[in-house]
């Protein structure tokens, strides 16, 4: 097996604080792999840990086939690129990017990878400036570049698009991604670890996810199936914006049928699949969970319909999220902006609850219940 692998990979700092409880993680060659996670889940902690720039306290480090543990960072055949890039201020930008290979290779070879690096980021106009002279994307890029010209087998990167404006860093997202695209083709498809905090940057990035919390690893799977199945209800609020509506409703149990109950706005029939799930579950509340997307303006009573109050809009353009007062319970619905309706703040509206389409998690553990099928 190549790639990377992650055996019950502890960190226990030395004032005593376990930040990672036995990470098992197998991400693919050439595959784009996201850390995602709230801050201080130990994200960099364990990019750092595979980087060599932290000691392994427990559990093994596997890359291509080989236990890291004991191997310098200079030895790992990976490329790491931080929030903060680090550039050389008195180099030029040509210099940055070169000098990791000063000495190692020919001046004509450092020259080849230093100008395709370069017209790959779009920065060959670039080169003869120094750091000072560069906006905050073009450092990025440069800082990527540097990476590049390694011809890295594994590229690092901890979080490196934070310190840019938000259009900026849409337009360095898309460029990562075509750049791990690009060497995919010319066959010299590399392995890169992208660590984030921020959800969207994971959901659009990443070939898998990893979702971390507290030093621990929530759900690892696909963006769309982290999205549509999450394993917890963890992972069901934090991917997705805005997030899942979540609540604990009072279950009422009547002749095999499952309902839950929204205070005095009405009941919902939980779906021949939902009631299946919480047939042996032994508690009185269940969270229920559904996205803004699957509850739907209705004109009026129906199944699954209960009345609603509009207590704030946001405007979003193309859509409006509409958060809504049901029955004691808080939710947002999101619908396409209409030019026949703009709505108000105390507004009565009814939302159809698509059920197929919702989730219930333990309340004590917090796990999909679906997981016990
Ligand atoms: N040298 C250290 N000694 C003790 N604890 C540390 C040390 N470095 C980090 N920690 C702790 O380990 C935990 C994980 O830190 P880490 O920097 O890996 O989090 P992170 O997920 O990268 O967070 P962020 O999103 O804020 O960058 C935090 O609780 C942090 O306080
Ligand atoms: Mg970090």
């Amino acid at each position: 097996m190549t790639g990377i692998q992650l055996h019950s990979v502890e960190k226990v700092y030395p004032n005593g604080f376990k930040a990672l409880h036995g990470i098992d993680l197998d991400i693919r060659e050439g595959e784009f792999m996201v850390f995602v996670g709230p801050s201080g889940c130990a994200k960099s902690t364990l990019l750092r840990m595979i980087a060599g720039l932290e000691s392994v306290s427990e559990g093994e480090i596997i890359i291509h086939n080989q236990c890291v543990n004991d191997t310098m960072p200079k030895d790992r055949g990976i490329a790491m690129v931080f929030q903060n890039y680090a550039l050389y201020p008195h180099m030029t930008v040509y210099k940055n990017m070169a000098f990791s290979l000063i000495g190692k290779e020919s001046k004509q070879e450092i020259d080849r990878r230093v100008r395709e690096a370069a017209e790959k980021l779009e920065i060959t106009n670039l080169l003869q400036r120094k750091p000072g002279q560069l906006s905050g994307g073009q450092c990025q890029r440069v800082a990527v570049g540097r990476a590049i010209v390694r011809k890295p087998k594994v590229f690092l990167f901890d979080e490196p698009l934070s310190n840019l404006d938000a259009k900026l860093r849409v337009s360095m997202r898309v460029q990562l991604i075509d750049l791990h695209n690009q060497l995919k083709r010319e066959g010299v498809g590399a392995t890169m670890i992208y660590v984030t905090h921020d959800q969207v940057e994971a959901m659009t990035m990443g070939d898998r996810i990893c979702v971390l919390n507290r030093g621990e690893i929530m759900q690892v799977d696909k963006p769309v199936n982290l999205y549509h199945h999450p394993a917890n209800k963890f992972v069901a609020e934090f991917i997705g914006s805005p997030s899942m509506n979540l609540h604990d409703l009072p279950l009422l149990r009547d002749h095999g049928a499952v309902s839950l109950r929204l205070g005095d706005n009405g009941v919902l029939n939980l779906t021949p699949e939902l009631t299946d799930q919480v047939l042996s579950y032994n508690f009185n509340n269940v969270c229920l969970g559904i996205r803004p997307e699957y509850l739907r303006i209705v004109a009026g009573p129906a199944d699954n319909a209960v009345q609603a109050t509009i207590m704030t809009v946001e405007r979003m353009g193309n859509e409006e999220l509409l958060h809504c007062d049901i029955g004691g319970y808080r939710f947002i619905t999101r619908v396409a902006t209409r030019h026949d309706w703009d709505p108000l703040l105390g507004e009565q509206i009814w939302l159809h609850f698509d059920l197929h389409r919702a989730h219930l998690f333990d309340k004590e553990t917090g796990l999909n219940l679906k997981q016990h099928h």
